[in-house]
Parts: structure tokens; C-alpha cells; sequence
């Protein structure tokens, strides 16, 4: 799906207004500027100042390191809805859409993030109400006995309700087989798919693999799920690009060398530590250990006197500790 909208030469920045000629060019073509009426050509104008939409979502967007595939998918759902308004408006057809989910990727990559995004965004648009996220797991959603699951997922749609439902290790409520109480909370969320249309979006996310698997094993299940994102794992200059954000976000820098020993560390960690890399997550929670080590630090050293600003932003080489 991506990439066949936007054609990207300039800046990010420049999107809405390239937007903004799209929509000039789609409702200038001859032979329907000579067959529609005055009023009903100018009607379309009326869309063009939703594309400030678009910016204030560009702009979230913007902020988060790579995932630039997502990025051009939300464009094309963008401009998606842009074009079904104004084609309901010249009377043409428009299919409704089915905006249901499946994120796949690995810890860290941005799913939950990027998923508070969508929620925001669709909201904006008028497909959502609320615009709210209820991020589950298999334990919320599955019960202990017969009719307890199936009770606990309505439950928890009725809460998504107006926004987005997201079930995180989704491809876990397939896990026990036909038996299993999993198997009925799919069958509810399908259900309530179909019964409350366009009420809520649920998003299923996972690891790629087991997502694969899942869905090739619940043969129903990819039809009704026609957006699929992935997240791929951050490079490691996309990591320090990320730790950098982060500690400004907090207003501290990181010194070039503390920089060049997260890189190494960073390295290291990703070919073999022990568990499944936690990606930004793990970046956060070093920039954070840092800060905390940092504040120690300086106040060991500073007993006496008070430190300058600059020190008390300054994350050095031995503030990075690694577990
Ligand atoms: N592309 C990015 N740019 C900047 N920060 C990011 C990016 N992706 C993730 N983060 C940050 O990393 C942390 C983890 O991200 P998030 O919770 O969205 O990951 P996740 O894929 O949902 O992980 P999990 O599968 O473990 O739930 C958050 O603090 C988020 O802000
Ligand atoms: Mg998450």
C-alpha cells in the first residue's frame, strides 16, 4: 500500500500543501470542470483546511526516528478519507472503510506509541469519536471458566468503544488451540467487529512470527484485518538518533564520548544479549538509569558548592551504567 500516494521529493514539512495540490489538481480535470457546476466545484474547497489535520499528526510523527513506511501509510489513510468525503459529496460512491489493525514487530519498536497516534488521528478525522486506547493482553481478556471470557471481552470492547481496542501478544489467545479459552475471545472480538461496524478499531499487535502464524492459522481472521503495519527493528544509529531525543526531551545532553560508549554497548547488547532486544524501550530505561546516576554523581562531587547549568544537563561517560 505504501508509497503510491505521496509523491515525496521535498522537506517532510512540505506534505499538507503538496496535499493541498493533489486535491487542486483531482478537481481540475477538463471534462469535469466543464460538466459541474460553479458552487459544486468550489465545494471541494471546503476540505482543503481539514489538511491542517494532517500537520498536527505529521508533526507526532515527525518526532519519532524512522518508521517512514508508517508514516506514508497514515498519509494514504489521510488523504484516503479526504478523497471518500469529497466523492460522497459529488454523490459518487464510497465503500466504507475498515480500518482494523495488525501490528507486527518486536518489543520497543513504537506499536503502542504509534497506535496512541492512529487513535489521535482518527479521532481528528471523524471515523472515531473518542479517539481513546485500552491496551489489553491475553490475561484481560481471557477467563477462567465457560462464559467467563466471552463476558470479559465484551466487556473490555464496550470500554474501546469510540476509540481503538489494542491487544498486545495477540497471536497468544491462539496458543492453547481449539480448547482453549483464547479461541473464544476471538470469536468475540470477531463478532463484535461485525455487529459494532465502525465503532472501534482493534488493533492486534505481536512479534512477526507469531503473527504470521496466527493469522495463517485463523484463515478469517487477515480479510478482516486489510491494514497491516510493520515495525522493524532499529538500526543502531536509528537507537542513538532515539537516546539522544530522549535526553532532551528531558533537557541533557549526552557527551560525544558517552555517545560513542552507548554505540558500543548498544552493539554489543543487540547481537547477544540474552533475552529478545527491547529496542527504544531498552534505549529509555539506559537514558533513564543515566539521569539517576548522573544526579548522584554530581551531587557527590559538588558537596560545597552548587553546579553550573551546563554540568547539571551533562550526561557523562561513567553516568552510563549497563546491567
Ligand atoms: N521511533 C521512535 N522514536 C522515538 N522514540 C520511540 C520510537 N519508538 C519508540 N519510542 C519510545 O520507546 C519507548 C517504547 O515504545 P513503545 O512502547 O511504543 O514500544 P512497543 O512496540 O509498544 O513495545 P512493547 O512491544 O514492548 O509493548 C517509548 O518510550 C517510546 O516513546
Ligand atoms: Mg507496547
Amino acid at each position: 500500500m505504501s508509497g503510491r500516494v505521496m509523491a515525496r521529493s521535498g522537506p517532510p514539512e512540505e506534505r499538507p500543501s503538496r496535499q493541498i495540490n493533489i486535491v487542486l489538481r483531482n478537481s481540475e480535470p477538463p471534462v469535469v470542470s466543464q460538466s459541474v457546476p460553479d458552487s459544486e466545484a468550489r465545494s471541494s474547497a471546503k476540505v482543503m483546511p481539514q489538511n491542517s489535520l494532517f500537520a498536527d499528526l505529521q508533526k507526532e510523527l515527525d518526532a519519532l526516528v524512522g518508521l517512514d513506511h508508517i508514516k506514508e501509510l497514515m498519509y494514504e489513510i489521510f488523504a484516503l478519507l479526504q478523497i471518500a468525503s469529497m466523492r460522497s459529496e459529488a454523490g459518487l460512491l464510497s465503500e466504507a472503510q475498515v480500518f482494523h489493525m495488525v501490528f507486527k514487530g518486536n518489543p520497543g519498536t513504537g506499536k503502542t506509541t504509534v497506535a496512541r497516534l492512529v487513535a489521535k488521528f482518527f479521532q481528528r478525522m471523524g471515523v472515531l469519536s473518542k479517539g481513546h486506547l485500552i491496551e489489553v493482553e491475553r490475561a484481560d481478556l481471557v477467563g477462567e471458566y465457560i462464559g467467563h471470557t466471552a463476558q470479559k471481552t465484551r466487556d473490555l470492547v464496550k470500554k474501546a468503544m469510540g476509540g481503538i481496542l489494542f491487544v498486545d501478544e495477540a497471536y497468544s489467545l491462539a496458543r492453547g488451540g481449539e480448547k482453549d479459552f483464547g479461541k473464544e475471545a476471538i470469536d468475540v472480538l470477531v463478532k463484535q467487529m461485525e455487529d459494532s461496524k465502525s465503532q472501534f478499531i482493534l488493533i492486534l499487535a505481536g512479534y512477526s512470527d507469531e503473527m504470521d502464524f496466527f493469522l495463517d492459522t485463523n484463515p478469517g481472521l487477515p480479510s478482516r484485518f486489510p491494514i497491516v503495519m510493520e515495525f522493524p527493528d532499529y538500526t543502531i544509529d536509528q537507537l542513538i538518533q532515539i537516546a539522544e531525543g530522549m535526553a532532551k526531551e528531558r533537557d541533557y545532553i549526552l557527551m560525544p564520548q558517552a555517545i560513542v560508549k552507548l554505540k558500543q554497548h548498544l552493539l554489543r547488547e543487540k547481537v547477544e544479549g540474552e533475552h529478545v532486544f527491547s529496542n527504544a524501550r531498552y534505549v529509555r530505561n539506559v537514558i533513564e538509569r543515566s539521569i539517576r546516576q548522573q544526579a548522584v554523581r554530581i551531587l557527590n562531587q559538588y558537596s560545597g558548592g552548587s553546579p553550573g547549568k551546563l554540568e547539571l544537563m551533562t550526561i557523562r561517560t561513567e553516568d552510563l551504567k549497563f546491567e
